[in-house]
């Protein structure tokens, strides 16, 4: 099953905690580790099982944890690691079920269970137990959070009724709250990314002791939220098509963490005047050695000209005009959610429009290294055959696929070139018939205009797919217009120490593009969607809104390209720089 088929999600068996007297390593304790198999049906109250025993010591509180669930999946990884039968109950779960798991399921996300309604809180964080009960030594509870097969913890929204079979059912999901599996990663990973670390943190499911635990974790672990740049030189520049360059860079070994197949960087030049300028590019392909130095690694970007909109500096174009081999340029760390969920297994799609085929190159490269044997299908739409980078690299890699399915589509001629093969068509896919041809739990992962991406993820809603299965990246404001996000349609902007204030109405949209348009100020801003935090300023007084599909900086912040006036509003933007 991939990551758990949603039209079968269900309950397995139900168990209940019961306190016993046990000894571990020589010390008498208590534990409700061992479970019970419940009589059924189980009624879950206001904060927990009716007559299911709890430990002591749960640092968290109780009402987070009022239930526990573990996909019955994880029986067999496990009995795999341990060369052995485990029994059912053994985890200390409180309901083994079929259904999505921590790679699909995002905090917060409420659960329909029989009669009971719940909301997923936290991954499990196992303790030295584990290994008691499980005759295991004492590093499997480490594996456990390793693996990600936690099962998770949830809290009552309603109280009710569970029984065997019972059906479950998501009944709210909000994509802005990270998956239970990067808040694990957070709160067990030996050295979780700065960008998951904010990501979580930035979840309005996080609750308050939860977030403390990742404070206190994050400084042990001297994991600074804010990223910091390297200075990176520019090994090469490559025409890759009409209007798309790829440019090679040597980034010192060790420096950033190594990216994942879809993530971007955040890349900054230094003009001819000596301002930074930053935009964010997907990275192409997987890190290499540098054949020329030892201790660097060859990174790849790919950058599509872009013409200068109202006078803005345009950090593409400037890459297409001046950047050369050996110059210096700033590179944040990879960033970005647009990657390949872990144990990702079955058929996946994959769409791309124009220069939206870097990041999913990456990806596919990834499953061709991997000798990924499931179907793989990439559609690939373009305006005409001169705005097709990277397809001999897609070839090569497809060549490793023994199920690669290649679709390309041209949208802006009236003939196919003579290099035409028969998987090139004419016009606009039918997406409606592309997706509906997908399995219900197949991923797909869409790269591309903002257009085509609102329509793929309408027609996957339509359909009634769950948003842990659709996968995009978007570089650019998502059009929500302002009155729709805060309700107010103009407001009292000060911008603290260049002394500049005034009015900010709704047509204006984001606070950007609000400053771009009435000063001669020009913020960082790097993806202008939400993703990189270049753009992040400093908010003094008063309150803003952002789209559904950001994630909110911490309340002290604003991300300027996309928050928009609630109230109104004062506000310190950066002295220089990012
Ligand atoms: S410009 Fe990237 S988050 Fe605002």
């Amino acid at each position: 099953m991939r990551n758990g088929a949603m039209a079968e999600a269900r309950v397995v068996s139900l168990y209940i905690g019961r306190m016993k007297d046990v000894e571990i390593d020589g010390r008498a304790e208590r534990t409700a580790f061992v479970r019970t198999p419940a009589t059924t049906p189980i009624q879950l109250g206001p904060t927990g099982i009716e007559g299911n025993e709890f430990g002591t010591g749960r640092r968290l509180g109780t009402p987070n944890h009022a239930i526990y669930l573990l996909n019955a999946e994880h029986y067999d990884y496990y009995e795999n690691i341990l060369g052995r039968a485990i029994a059912p109950g053994s985890f200390a779960e409180n309901v083994t079920y079929q259904g999505p798991d921590e790679t699909v399921l995002r905090m917060g996300d409420q659960l329909r269970i029989g009669t009971a309604v719940v909301e997923l809180t936290l991954p499990r964080i196992p303790c030295y137990k584990m290994a008691h009960f499980f005759n295991a030594d004492a590093g499997f509870p480490s594996l456990f959070s390793l693996s990600g097969r936690t099962g998770i913890y949830a809290r009552v929204i309603k109280p009710g009724a569970i029984a065997p079979d019972d059906k479950i059912e998501i009944i709210r999901t909000d994509p802005v709250n990270a998956l239970i599996s990067e808040l694990n990663v957070v709160l067990t990973g030996p050295s979780p990314s700065p960008d998951m670390v904010e990501r979580v943190k930035a979840s309005p499911a996080l609750f308050d002791a939860l977030r403390q635990q990742i404070d206190e974790r994050m400084e042990m672990l001297g994991i600074d939220a804010e990223p910091q740049a390297t200075t990176v030189r520019i090994a090469d520049i490559r025409q890759e098509s009409r209007d798309v360059v790829s440019v090679a860079f040597s980034m010192p070994a060790g420096t950033a963490q190594p990216p994942k197949p879809g993530q971007f960087i955040t890349f900054g030049i230094t003009d001819n005047n000596g301002a930074q300028h930053f935009r964010c590019y997907s990275l192409i392909e997987a890190p290499f050695a540098n054949q020329n130095d030892d201790d660097s690694e060859i990174w790849h970007i790919a950058v599509r000209k872009q013409a200068n909109q109202n006078g803005a500096f345009s950090v593409s174009s400037w890459i297409h005009e001046n950047l050369k081999p050996g110059d210096l340029c700033a590179v944040y760390p990879p960033a970005g959610e647009f990657v390949l969920p872990d144990r990702l297994q079955g058929p996946v799609a994959f769409i791309a429009g124009g220069i939206g085929i870097t990041p999913i190159l990456a990806q596919i490269a990834a499953l061709a290294r991997q000798g990924y044997s499931a179907p793989v299908t990439l559609i690939y739409v373009a305006p005409d055959d001169e705005s097709l980078p990277f397809l001999d690299a897609l070839h090569l890699a497809a060549a490793k696929l023994p199920k690669f399915d290649l679709r390309i589509h041209l949208t802006r001629v009236k003939s196919l070139p003579d290099k035409a093969k028969p998987n090139w068509k004419l016009g606009h896919p039918d997406f409606v018939r592309d997706i509906a041809a997908l399995g219900e739990t197949d991923h797909v992962f869409i790269c591309g205009p903002a257009g085509m991406i609102d329509a793929v993820r309408t027609i996957h809603t339509t359909l009634g797919r769950l948003t842990g299965y659709i996968h995009f990246e978007l570089f650019a404001n998502d059009g929500l217009t302002t009155s729709a996000l805060t309700g107010i349609d103009s407001a009292q902007i000060t911008i603290r120490s260049t002394g500049f204030s005034g009015t900010w109405n709704a047509e204006d949209g984001s606070l950007l593009n609000w400053i771009e348009a009435r000063t001669d100020i020009r913020p960082n801003a790097a993806c202008r969607s939400g993703m990189c935090r270049t753009c992040r300023a400093d908010l003094i007084r008063g309150e803003v809104a952002y789209p559904p599909t950001v994630s909110p900086p911490p309340a002290s912040s604003i991300l300027l390209c996309c928050a928009h006036p609630a109230s109104d509003l004062e506000i310190a933007l950066p002295s220089s720089g990012r």
